[in-house]
């Protein structure tokens, strides 16, 4: 059985990342992935203390609500990260994440965890998708400098426009999405 791990970078339950998210979850399951997705607007998250344990030992010398993440990062076959863009970026919940992930390089900054697949989901109230494409390219990148496939990038655009409804094009693509990561 596959393992998928999620982290949901929207403080937002009901909104479009966690829609997709939902979908991608839904895919994964269907193929029979065993899911664990951790909330990253969680109160009980510290940002990355910079006490660089990491760079000597794996894990994280933080002990809060993301610590049982490290574990669980080993074992994984998948990643899903969602997040909203804000500022032509992840949010801030998200970037918090991020530097916790510094454990994902050894000490010479080589990915301690290659090999796994990794999806992006992330939404944006612009209508143009190329506007914040910079903010997108870090994140996906940073996944490739973790040693991360990435099997897939979904972008829902336009989500400010008064008449915005999420396409089903773009449900289809997070459940194939979620499906990929697990087979
Ligand atoms: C603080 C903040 C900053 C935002 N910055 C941007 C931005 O730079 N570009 C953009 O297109 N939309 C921006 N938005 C809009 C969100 O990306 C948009 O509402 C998105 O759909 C939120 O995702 P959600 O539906 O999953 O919550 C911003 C929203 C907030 C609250």
């Amino acid at each position: 059985m596959s393992k998928i791990i999620v982290f949901s970078g929207s403080p937002r339950k009901d909104g479009c990342t966690s829609r997709l998210i939902e979908e991608a979850v839904k895919g994964a399951r269907s193929k029979g992935a065993e899911v664990r997705i951790y909330d990253l607007n969680d109160e009980g998250i510290r940002g990355c203390q910079g006490c660089f344990y990491c760079r000597s030992h794996e894990g994280c010398s933080t002990e809060d609500y993301l610590q049982p993440m490290y574990e669980d990062l080993k074992n994984a076959d998948g990643i899903i990260l969602g997040s909203p863009i804000y500022f032509g970026q992840i949010t801030g919940q998200a970037k918090q994440w991020l530097d916790r992930m510094f454990p994902m390089t050894d000490a010479a900054f080589r990915p301690r965890y290659p090999g796994k697949k990794a999806v992006t989901i992330l939404a944006q109230g612009n209508g143009d998708r190329n506007m914040f494409q910079a903010g997108i390219q870090f994140i996906n990148g940073v996944f490739s400098h973790f040693g991360w496939d990435l099997a897939d990038s979904l972008l829902c655009c336009n989500t400010g426009s008064p008449d915005f409804k999420l396409s089903d094009e773009l449900l289809k693509q997070a459940f194939a999405a979620g499906e990929l990561l697990a087979e």
